[in-house]
């Protein structure tokens, strides 16, 4: 279920050259969500931000009412959110849209490759890394090894990658070889060395529609996370919307994790 809650900002930290990373507590319970969804963040202080943000959920533990947003300061919004301190508040509405895969899903995948366990690869881009943390630390506890494989224009717009090396193994690119392997994550060696049962991605639409190609010329099961622009995140005014096999849908209603058999993207 929806609910509006106010969090309590813990920390925030700097990450990498212009993103921060906003550890949040909730003033009670918190809602259920699981990876792939986002919040709707309520930015104040600003004539220019009346409209919510929408942010991944980086990290959530219910139990323990603690939530992790990484935030790219592109604009106006972000930028506000990147000067929060300790002690503010932060107005949320959460969770929101649908996630990815689940265990039965990644089984079946992992099944009709002819394999018996799944052996997920999730692929990032730029701060479209951001939902993968909390996808791949949820596939580890529930005994499912992810690999990483995380791209950006250059080392200081890799984000996290300490964290995400203590929940699998992660292989890198950066377009100017500043780190890992010279290029874009679809060039990346893994590709050719390794099979894997499903590909998940978040990231630049370019690079999403670059993995899907090659997940579906090698026939993976493949899913991304679309970051159309949203508005008001609720399935009311069409402004996110994508045009799939079912016809147009709201990203933010029916996504953003969709399976790119759904799009039209080819
Ligand atoms: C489902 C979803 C999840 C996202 N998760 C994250 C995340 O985890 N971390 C993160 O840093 N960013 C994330 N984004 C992108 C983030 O919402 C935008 O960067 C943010 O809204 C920009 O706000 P701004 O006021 O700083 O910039 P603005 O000055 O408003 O715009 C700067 C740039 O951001 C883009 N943008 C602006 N508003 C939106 C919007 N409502 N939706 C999408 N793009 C927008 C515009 O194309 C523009 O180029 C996500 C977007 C979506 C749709
Ligand atoms: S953002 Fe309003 S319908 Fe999706």
């Amino acid at each position: 279920m929806k609910s509006i809650v106010d969090f309590r900002v813990k920390e925030v930290s700097p990450c990498g050259d212009r993103a921060v990373l906003l550890r949040l507590s909730a003033p009670g319970a918190m809602p259920e969500c699981v990876p792939g969804q986002f919040v709707q963040v309520r930015v104040d202080g600003s004539r220019d931000t009346f409209l919510r943000r929408p942010i991944s959920i980086h990290w959530a533990d219910t139990a323990a009412g603690e939530l992790w947003l990484l935030v790219q300061l592109v604009g106006e919004g972000t930028r506000r959110l990147g000067q929060l301190r300790a002690g503010d508040s932060l107005n949320l509405v959460m969770p929101l849209g649908n996630g990815f895969s689940g265990l039965d899903a990644l089984r079946a995948a992992a099944a009709a490759a002819g394999v018996s366990e799944p052996k997920p690869l999730l692929v990032g881009g730029g701060v479209g890394v951001a939902p993968l943390y909390y996808y791949g630390a949820w596939l580890k506890a529930r005994g499912v090894e992810p690999t990483f494989l995380l791209g950006a224009r250059s080392k200081g717009l890799l984000l996290q990658l300490e964290a995400f090396e203590a929940v699998g193994r992660v292989f890198v690119t950066t377009e100017d070889g500043s780190l890992g392997e010279r290029g874009f994550v679809t060039q990346h060696s893994v590709l050719q060395r390794e099979r894997f049962t499903g590909i998940h991605v978040c990231g630049p639409a370019p690079m999403m529609k670059a993995v899907a190609s090659y997940a579906g010329a090698e026939g993976i099961a493949c899913e991304v996370s679309l970051e159309n622009m949203m508005a008001c995140g609720l399935g009311a005014c069409l402004c996110c919307v994508e045009k799939t096999v079912r016809g147009n849908v709201c990203v933010c209603k029916e996504g953003p994790v969709f399976n790119i058999n759904e799009l039209t993207w080819n």
